[in-house]
């Protein structure tokens, strides 16, 4: 059999990635992982390897760094990037919108350059559900409109725009070894690995919803505001297409082998929507956690937050078709898998185990 190709995996450390990295080591790649630790620790990959019983190798260093980048494809035999990361704080972004440009938009042209100069074109991005502008249906495919409302959706759908530029100049220069380049577009990832030894470990209090109800379950903080019930949704608050991260980062490993076989063709970029294709209401989050873990979660409905759509979710046929990728974890599974994680990890990576 042939050896399974080297993998550079950006952001490896946090929360995706990290799932990233047991999948990808599970299915036979050689890793290695560069992350700044800027929302990470290196307990997660350490855990990693206490999972999968298998070293990867590890570089603590910047994506904006050309040097270090450098010095990264030159020590390793690298075949393929999947591009982890980046700041993801949407909030954040509105009052940091130069940090947020900066990391994630000039640190993917740095990577890029550096990929570029190594001769590695094959590239899997961490996009977002957050690119798509407003729709009439609830229910988005990949050739919706793009329309970003924030800072942080706007630097994900420029580093679409510089990807697609890219792979279209291959054609003018008739480049005799094209990018191969797969956007994956995320919806709403939760859970953790079955394990419970890695799992999401937000910085600070949590903006997005599982994590919020996680935290207020384990007593870490007193009451969920749930953002509006007023929505024109079936109980009024707003729906989301939540996926469980182990079911994401298969979509990875479905795009790494697509990008190697032939229908991808000579090379190209290509947007893809990772979600289940079914969305849930906040109350209808609420009540699964409250069944499967049999902790009461403490709530008061509040206004709506700014920027929020009533219903998004993902069309994933393309998915399914092109990449033979599907979502197989049901809400049950994502809901108990977090619990698994934050009530053995109440501190996040900070615990004592
Ligand atoms: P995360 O913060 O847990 O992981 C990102 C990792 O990237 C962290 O370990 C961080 O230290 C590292 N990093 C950030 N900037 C860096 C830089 N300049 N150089 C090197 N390392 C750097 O976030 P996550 O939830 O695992 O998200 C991973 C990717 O998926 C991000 O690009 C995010 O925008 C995207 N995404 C996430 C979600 C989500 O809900 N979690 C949804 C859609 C898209
Ligand atoms: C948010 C970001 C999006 C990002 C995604 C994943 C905004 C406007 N959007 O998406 O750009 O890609 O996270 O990181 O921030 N909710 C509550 N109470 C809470 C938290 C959330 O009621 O404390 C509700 C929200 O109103 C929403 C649902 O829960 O209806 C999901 O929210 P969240 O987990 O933040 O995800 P998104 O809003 O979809």
């Amino acid at each position: 059999m042939m050896p399974k190709k080297k993998i550079l995996v950006t952001g490896g450390a946090g929360y995706i990635g990290s799932h990233a990295c047991v999948e990808l080591l599970q299915a036979g790649y050689d890793i290695v992982v560069a992350d700044n630790l800027s929302n990470s620790k290196t307990e997660s990959l350490a855990r990693v390897q206490q999972i999968t019983g298998k070293n990867l190798k590890f570089y603590q260093a910047d994506i904006r760094d050309k040097a270090a980048l450098d010095e990264i494809f030159d020590q390793n035999p690298i075949d393929t990037v999947i591009h982890f990361a980046g700041l993801k704080a949407v909030g954040e972004s509105c009052s940091k919108p130069h940090l947020y440009y900066h990391n994630n938009v000039y640190g993917t042209l740095v990577l890029t350059e550096a990929m570029q100069a190594a001769g590695v074109k094959r590239l899997v991005f961490s996009s977002s559900a957050t690119v798509y502008g407003e729709s009439d249906t609830p229910q988005y495919a990949e050739d919706f409109p793009l329309g970003a409302i924030n800072p942080y959706g706007r630097s994900k759908a420029m580093i679409e725009d510089i990807l697609r530029d890219l792979s279209a100049a291959d054609h003018i220069n008739q480049d005799p070894s094209p990018w191969k380049i797969a956007l994956l577009r995320y919806f709403n990832p939760i859970g953790a690995h079955a394990s419970g030894l890695i799992g999401e470990d937000p910085n600070g209090i949590p903006n997005n919803l599982m994590p919020y109800i996680s935290q207020v379950a384990v007593g870490k903080l007193a009451q969920l505001s749930v953002f509006g019930n007023d929505y024109p949704t079936p109980d009024g608050t707003g729906i989301r297409d939540y996926i469980h991260v182990v079911d994401l980062v298969k979509g990875h490993i479905k795009a790494i082998e697509t990008l190697d076989s032939d229908a991808f063709g000579p090379g190209g970029c290509k947007a893809y929507n990772l979600g289940t294709g079914r969305g849930y209401s906040v109350l209808e989050m609420i009540q699964a956690f409250e069944r499967v873990t049999g902790k009461a979660i403490n709530y008061q409905i509040v206004g709506r937050r700014a920027g929020d759509l009533a219903e998004c979710f993902a069309n994933p046929k393309r998915a399914l078709q092109e990449l033979g990728w599907q979502a197989e974890k049901n809400l049950d599974d994502m809901v108990a898998d977090t619990w698994n994680w934050q009530s053995k990890n109440p501190q996040g990576y900070g615990s004592l185990m």
